[in-house]
């Protein structure tokens, strides 16, 4: 949610940071600006809609060649997607350019005050007042740094801010608070930006900021501070993966793409976590064996595809650990007032590690003394920062907004937590452990042979390229993955699709079954009690009222043949496992429809990829 790239170096910024925005696509946005510092004086040019526009008007109206310059792609909240709305933002006395990312919920408060001091504002964003401010503490011969800080020490809400000044061509500042900000640390050059893919292509060097932090930033320097000025620690660090990781490679989306990586990104997961003699090691997890054994109840809090993920670690955990575990959808979770003690264990599921509503929930579950483990997939980001501690899902950059080898690779780390617990508490035998730990290890080629045999899902985009509604059921695990479908369909394909627990269906969901439409059904392996028989029941509930059953069921099960239209064979994995292998045809399924639509299935309309505010 909203793209911040800053410059100071050799290059011509205004390249740079466009680039740079380029990179940062994938976060989502409405409308997108630069501003550069060139002879005394900023020169901004900024566009409504896509980063296209900007291109444009740079065209008829070009930036001059300077080494400093700052850009931001913003996704719309206070004021609508305009020209005027877009940023940087100019104070009025023409002196800073400023951009920001997050809310500043008392900018109401401010604007009246500088309002009523005669200040003009030229837009309805929130983010103009701390330009304003910014403006008149230059103004008024404040040290750049020093405004900057005096005006975070002003501004409640979320930020990350970067400035230039007019008068400063070599310097830039930022500053950080519940909202993301990297200093990328080049050779002679330095950058800001609100993720490293934004400047990978130059250095693989990194610090991250900490809350509360402003850093001054010239070629040759970067200074740090807190908000009241005294020097701050920072945590430097080096981005594993490279340019390439960041690119399409060929792939018409980076959707596709991070399907297809799906079987390295679990691999990836699961690698260095468990021993030869198939017990856990998870050197990370720094709480003592001990506080994990007395642990008396689970919290998984997660959003969206997250929770879909966390929905399924419930299955997994429970069964082995014997422990309670609740699943809550972060945005809900501290206006409950959750039951939450010390013993209570709060586990989070972030791939972007800076989801608002997620940060908020593991605060309030820190506040009330419980621990918290995250699991993410992004180095140093705030979430794993702020918990006791962190399981990386090494998935690799994610730029599809809509989540899949994050789906695969939060699942994959649940299991390992769950196994990690079970073996710690001694709810399974080694043996018990070893069987399912070597189960898991072997997936990532199942999921290939999934990957490697999608031709009739395609086929299937095709057919139901016009429609309107789709189904999903699954029980167990499966409805998690049911749920996960249909999410995927809506965000991308902009179809309504709903995700049913199977046996939930004749309570009042059925009545939406009209002939043709197509009904997804995830089957269970069998074995398990009657689970595999209920849901094959349930196939033909639908059927019998006109349904068009698309089937994924395990290869050999031959007793859902009779009632499938079509028939999706998943390799054999246990029960608790097949989340793995069953969701990766639905993720293939929207992805396909939703580019014959014709749709932008990587920045789909009203999304974003980091979503930093509550
Ligand atoms: C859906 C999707 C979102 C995210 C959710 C949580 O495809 O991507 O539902 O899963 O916004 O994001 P993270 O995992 O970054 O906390």
């Amino acid at each position: 949610m909203c793209g911040i790239i800053g410059y100071v170096g050799p290059r011509v910024a205004r390249d740079v940071v466009l680039a740079g925005l380029r990179r940062m696509e994938y976060r989502g946005y409405d409308s997108a600006g630069v501003a550069v510092v060139s002879g005394g004086a900023l020169h901004v040019r900024k566009k409504a809609g896509k980063i296209a526009n900007l291109d444009t008007a740079l065209e008829s109206d070009p930036l001059p060649d300077t080494g400093i310059g700052i850009g931001h792609t913003r996704w719309a909240t206070h004021g609508g997607p305009t020209d005027g709305n877009a940023h940087p933002h100019v104070s009025c006395n023409g002196r800073v350019a400023l951009i920001h990312n997050g809310i500043i919920e008392n900018f109401a408060q401010l604007r009246e005050e500088l309002q009523g001091s005669g200040i003009t504002f030229a837009s309805q964003t929130d983010t103009e007042a701390a330009a304003q401010l910014l403006g008149l503490e230059v103004a008024a011969g404040t040290d750049l740094a020093e405004a900057m800080r005096r005006v975070c020490r002003r501004l409640e809400g979320a930020f990350t801010l970067v400035a230039v000044d007019a008068a400063e061509p070599d310097r830039l500042v930022a500053a950080r608070r519940n909202s993301p900000l990297v200093v990328g640390v080049g050779e002679g050059e330095n950058f800001v930006a609100s993720d490293v893919s934004a400047f990978i292509e130059f250095t693989r060097f990194a610090i991250e900021l900490g809350q509360d932090q402003v850093v001054d930033v010239t070629a040759e320097a970067i200074t740090v501070t807190d908000f009241a000025g005294a020097p701050a620690q920072t945590h430097p660090f080096e981005v594993t993966w490279d340019l390439s990781a960041a690119e399409k490679s060929g792939y018409d989306w980076f959707m596709r793409k991070e399907i297809y990586e799906q079987p390295r990104a679990v691999a990836d997961t699961l690698l260095g976590r468990f021993n030869p003699d198939g017990s856990l090691k998870l050197d990370e997890l720094h709480i003592p064996e001990e506080e994990l054994r007395g642990i008396d109840k689970i919290i998984i809090v997660a959003c969206g595809t997250a929770y879909y993920a966390g929905l399924v670690a419930k299955y997994a955990i429970e069964h082995w650990t014997r422990i309670a575990c609740e699943v809550e959808i972060a945005s809900e979770f501290r206006y409950r007032d959750p039951i939450i003690t010390r013993t209570t264990l709060v586990v989070t599921l972030s791939q972007s590690g800076e989801t608002a509503d997620t940060l908020m929930a593991i605060r309030h579950a820190r506040e009330q003394h419980a621990k918290v483990i995250a699991i993410c997939n992004t180095n140093g980001a705030t979430i794993p920062r702020e918990s006791d501690a962190v399981i990386y899902t090494h998935a690799g950059p994610e730029i599809g907004v809509a989540s899949t080898k994050g789906f695969l690779t939060q699942v994959a780390a649940c299991y390992l937590l769950g196994l990690y617990l079970a073996q710690v508490r001694g709810t399974k035998f080694g043996d018990e452990i070893a069987a399912v730990m070597n189960e898991l290890a072997a997936t990532p080629p199942l999921i290939q042979q999934v990957l490697d045999s999608l031709d009739p899902i395609i086929a299937l985009a095709h057919q139901f390229a016009e429609q309107r509604s789709v189904l999903f059921l699954g029980r167990h695990v499966g409805y998690p993955v049911a749920l996960e479908g249909a999410l995927k369909l809506k965000e991308i394909a902009y179809l309504h699709a709903e995700g049913f627990p199977a046996g939930e269906l004749k309570h009042g969901p059925i009545a939406l079954v009209e002939e043709g439409i197509p009904v997804f059904v995830v089957v269970p392996p069998q074995g398990r009690d009657q689970l595999h028989d209920k849901v094959v029941s349930n196939i033909q509930e639908v059927r019998a009222r006109g349904a068009f059953t698309i089937v994924l069921a395990e290869e050999g099960d031959t007793e859902v043949e009779p009632y499938a239209d079509v028939l999706f064979t998943l390799p054999r994995v246990s029960t608790l496992l097949q989340p793995l292998v069953a969701t990766v045809p639905l993720q293939m399924f929207a992805c396909e429809l939703a580019t014959l639509k014709g749709y932008d299935v990587d920045q789909p309309r009203n999304l974003a990829k980091s979503v930093t505010v509550e």
